[in-house]
């Protein structure tokens, strides 16, 4: 039983406990309606509180539920019992209430919150319109503005800002139980009577255009592309318009339209992938990880010092290891200036960034790995020297120590191979800057041990981040996706005489935040060159790849940096300015290739850049470098911008159609092999996902 009735003195408690996060489920339903039911009939009781056990509030629906049907009793039926009693109700929370539990709590009568809960509605995070009355009681509660905000941005607000607004009454002492019984104590000595939220009147004036404007201005970089704010706006304005009951059956009929929307499929796709690809398929994940408590990063240039803070933000001691001091004190400054940033625009308090900036000591020897149980090289991208830092490292750290590199283009299995016992070697592959970027990818390499395996999974988990697990191929996966796909088809399309900035607000369009060209241009178009001048002695590719970018960082036009690149910039300015060096320079690379400029029509530019990576990601599937195409779109929308409403590249393509797709892809490049196997079959990317969990 996860709900528990209780009766202290004239007052009932329902005490939910679904561990970990008490998901609303059919047997929470059930429960709570049976304790509603058992304090109406119960002459002695005067009110009813309802509380969970562990670290929250009802925190929302079970997920599950989204791909079946709910189970009864629905959860219209329990808010009408609960918001129907005669007696007062009270929701005493605690933890993160959203969505469905802060629903719940909206049809009590009375809301009082411990002060360090926080409460949102982020249904539109994946793409939902809530469905249990949630956009109608919200705006009785905090207004019309305060709900569109709420619904529109799905981040929490914390309990004050919600006593403000409106949404809670009070705010209790810690024990969410003792302090919403003693709440409901003092209601019923005030003779507070029931007060429930449909009886509160419309909100008023209805939903004014203005209100819709300011909103979408506030959200627009959330909402880019999306399609579930109209939906809000819908419901929203019936709370206005219609009785009560009708909004609710609009809200209802929305909600469940919205569940059918590619966009919600493409949003929980990504939801559910970025959760799966923790598991990898043959390593039992019950086995136990030895928790990261110390940690040492070799070379404190861009990465390193990014990496050191990502540990130190995950209160993990550091000691960040330098050459010699001018380097380490570059590095340390890096640090510095970035937390003094964080504290100015406000993101942490001065004590938070002072308690962080102390975990990391600089060092300049690699002794100072020693208790680390994470090393992590960052080094230049140069292959002796890290294969000298990482055997000059092995006999210094522990036995059982992780032993990590950062490259981002070199074997992982060579330069494992100066290590003794390999097996603890792996590749953290993170993107810049390390601190904020939510992707890493987690190199296996020929000898890396599942356990290994597990414990970078493990430390990505405690960095807040997601960690893929991906093979050791030319660019492993991001990277090779992004050089032999979309950009090298976006600069051979600068080849054929195509406008950068063209190219750019198509893909812009399609729903990356950059183009491909500004992102070269920001970027620095020399850190490509660099990575590809490596890859390139792994593998070769024929030209003309990437000549564009490699000669523009010849003549030193490296991008923002240097006031032009692709783009020319104004000094102090990071407009990008149309480049007419750049279309001298193009029109001189393709007659020295041979490619002639051509009329391209907007939908060839869009196939070419997305489809070129879908055509990619089912070569890597097929050679094993990622587990699961659903880890190619985690990889995508965190780490290279690619729309998450879009679900990533594969699950693109299994919207589109694997049929369609195929067929665009035969007019520009041999197709994977895969996907013609996948059109023959009439299979999706998802089939094959799934053919191989079973
Ligand atoms: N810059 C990126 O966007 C990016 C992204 C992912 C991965 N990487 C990889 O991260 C690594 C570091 O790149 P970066 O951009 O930070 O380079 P960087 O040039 O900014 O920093 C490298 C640092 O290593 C230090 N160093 C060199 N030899 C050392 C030694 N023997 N002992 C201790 N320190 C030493 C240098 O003094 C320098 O501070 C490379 O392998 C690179 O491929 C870079």
């Amino acid at each position: 039983m996860s709900v528990s009735f209780e009766i202290q003195g004239n007052v009932a408690v329902a005490l939910v406990d679904r561990p970990p996060v008490n998901a609303i489920d059919a047997g929470v339903r059930a429960g709570l309606l049976s304790a509603v039911q058992r304090a109406a009939t119960n002459p002695a009781i005067d009110a009813l509180v309802i509380a969970c056990r562990g670290r929250t509030f009802m925190s929302g629906a079970d997920l599950s539920e989204l791909s079946s049907s709910i189970a009864p009793p629905p959860y219209a039926e329990l808010l009408g019992a609960l918001e129907n009693l005669g007696k007062p109700v009270v929701a005493a929370m605690h933890g993160t209430p959203m969505g469905g539990g802060l629903e719940i709590a909206m049809a009590c009568h009375y809301r009082c919150a411990t002060a360090g809960t926080r409460l949102g509605m982020p249904e539109i995070t994946l793409g939902i319109l809530p469905g249990a009355g949630g956009t109608q009681r919200l705006p009785r509660l905090v207004g019309i503005e305060a709900a569109v905000d709420l619904l529109l941005s799905g981040a929490p607000i914390d309990a004050a800002r919600a006593r403000d607004l409106g949404l809670i009454d009070e705010i209790i002492g810690d024990d969410p139980l003792a302090g919403g019984i003693d709440y409901a104590r003092r209601l019923i000595a005030q003779g507070a009577k029931p007060r429930p939220t449909r009886a509160q009147p419309a909100p008023q004036p209805v939903l004014p255009a203005s209100t819709i404007d300011a909103a979408l201005a506030r959200h627009a970089r959330g909402l880019k592309g999306r399609t579930t704010q109209n939906l809000v706006f819908e419901s929203i304005r019936a709370a206005s318009t219609l009785p009560f009951e009708e909004g609710l059956k609009l809200e209802a009929r929305l909600s469940a339209d919205s569940l059918e929307t590619t966009e919600s499929r493409a949003l929980r796709h990504v939801f559910f992938a970025e959760r799966a690809c923790g598991r990898i398929p043959g390593i039992e994940p019950s086995r136990t990880v030895d928790e990261v408590r110390r940690a040492a990063v070799v070379g404190a240039g861009t990465m390193g010092s990014g990496i050191a803070m990502a540990l130190a933000d995950a209160g993990i001691p550091v000691a960040l290891i330098e050459r010699d001091r001018a380097a380490l004190d570059r590095g340390l400054r890096i640090i510095a200036d970035n937390y003094a940033q964080s504290t100015q625009r406000g993101r942490i308090d001065a004590a938070t960034a002072a308690a962080r900036q102390a975990l990391i000591a600089g060092s300049l020897t690699l002794d100072a790995a020693r208790d680390a149980d994470v090393v992590i090289e960052a080094v230049f991208e140069d292959f002796e020297l890290k294969r000298s830092v990482l055997a000059q490292l092995a006999p210094i750290v522990r036995p059982e120590a992780i032993i990590a590199s950062n490259t981002s283009s070199l074997s992982l299995t060579r330069l494992a191979e100066v290590v003794t016992n390999p097996e603890r070697v792996i590749g953290l592959h993170f993107f810049s800057p390390a601190n904020i970027m939510r992707l890493l990818e987690i190199v296996r390499g020929a000898h890396t041990a599942d356990a290994t395996i597990l414990a970078g999974l493990a430390l990505a988990k405690k960095l807040r981040k997601v960690g893929v697990v991906v093979g050791d191929g030319f660019g492993f996966v991001g990277n090779r996706m992004m050089l032999d796909g979309y950009f090298r088809e976006a600069e051979l399309m600068l080849l054929e005489g195509i406008a950068p900035e063209r190219i750019d607000s198509i893909m812009e369009k399609f729903g990356f935040a950059m183009g491909p060209n500004r992102v070269n241009d920001m970027a620095g178009i020399d850190v490509g060159t660099r990575v590809r001048t490596e890859l390139m002695k792994r593998e070769s590719r024929p030209p003309p790849y990437h000549v564009v970018s490699d000669s523009l960082t010849a003549l030193g036009h490296l991008g923002q940096k240097t006031g032009r690149g692709i783009y020319r910039y104004e000094a102090g300015d990071r407009t990008p300015l149309p480049n007419a060096e750049l279309a001298q320079l193009t029109r001189a690379l393709a007659d020295q290739h041979g490619i002639a400029a051509r009329a391209v029509p907007d939908d060839e530019i869009e196939e070419r850049c997305v489809l070129s990576l879908v055509n990619i990601g089912a070569q890597i599937l097929e050679e094993g470098l990622a587990y699961r195409a659903a880890d190619i779109d985690v990889v995508w929308t965190s780490g290279y911008g690619f729309p998450r409403w879009r679900g990533g590249p594969m699950f693109y393509a299994d919207t589109l159609g694997i049929e369609q797709v195929l067929r665009r892809i035969e007019r520009y490049w041999p197709p994977a092999p895969l996907l013609r196997k996948l059109a023959a079959d009439g299979r999706k990317f998802a089939d094959w996902d799934r053919a191989r969990e079973s």
